[in-house]
């Protein structure tokens, strides 16, 4: 059985719309970074939202690690699935400092625990120096590191990035997508990576899948 799967996931929006996904289905090994692109209202966020448990499919099952997360008698809710999210439009919080942003979801951790992981983070995304400073005294890529941090912090089983570099100029992106490629392989981490740029899949991804609302293919 494969690390992740997803067999015949059928969603739509509500009746009166057509279906955005029909009998999907995907698998994904350990540690693989998997792409997933697909013309626009194809229906790639809906998915990740679907595996993030932020939607119900109407029809499927959803496995991981050997856990059901989704299927006819079953729901498991998304903060119980060990999965971590950055989404396109997904800030950190402007109220908190970066060492807040990374030790939120961290509460099962005891103090002590929680600032070594804390420190582990801040030295995987090379700011070692930041945890005092808030969101808007950083630049762009370094709240796009944060926002990393902040999601890999609570270790994940799957991490889910949903166009993660689309507010970023050509030159951060560049350099952001060599530092996220490395922070996925020192984590070791399993990844969905949502984008529209041939240039994210080609350095991060060890494959992509192309979806199209009704049909997906591996290419
Ligand atoms: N909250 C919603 N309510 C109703 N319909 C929605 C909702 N969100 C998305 N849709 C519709 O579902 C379809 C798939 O949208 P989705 O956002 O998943 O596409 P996408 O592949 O992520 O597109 P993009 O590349 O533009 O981000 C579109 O037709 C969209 O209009
Ligand atoms: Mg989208």
């Amino acid at each position: 059985m494969s690390y992740f799967e997803a067999r015949g996931i059928t969603f739509g929006y509500g009746t009166g719309r057509e279906d955005v996904l029909e009998q999907f289905s995907m698998q994904v090994e350990r540690g693989e970074i998997v792409g997933i692109v697909g013309q626009s209202g194809g229906g790639k966020s809906t998915l990740l939202r679907i595996i993030a448990g932020l939607e119900t499919p109407r029809s499927g099952t959803i496995l991981m690690n050997g856990r059901t997360l989704v299927d006819d008698g079953c729901f498991i809710q998304p903060e119980r699935r060990g999965i971590g999210m950055i989404f396109q439009d997904y800030a950190l919080f402007p109220h908190m400092t970066v060492a807040q942003n990374i030790l939120f979801g961290l509460n099962r951790l005891s103090g002590k625990q929680r600032q070594q992981r804390l420190q582990e983070m801040l030295s995987l995304i090379r700011m070692e120096t930041y945890g005092r400073l808030y969101p808007h005294e950083l630049s762009g890529g370094q709240q796009q590191r944060v926002a990393f941090a902040r999601a890999l912090a609570p270790r994940p089983e799957l991490l889910l990035l949903d166009e993660p570099f689309s507010s970023l100029d050509a030159e951060l992106k560049a350099s952001i997508r060599t530092e996220l490629k490395r922070m996925l392989l020192a984590s070791d981490m399993t990844c969905l990576l949502v984008t529209h740029d041939k240039e994210d899949t080609a350095a991060i991804c060890d494959r992509v899948m192309y979806l199209n609302g009704k049909q997906s293919q591996v290419q």
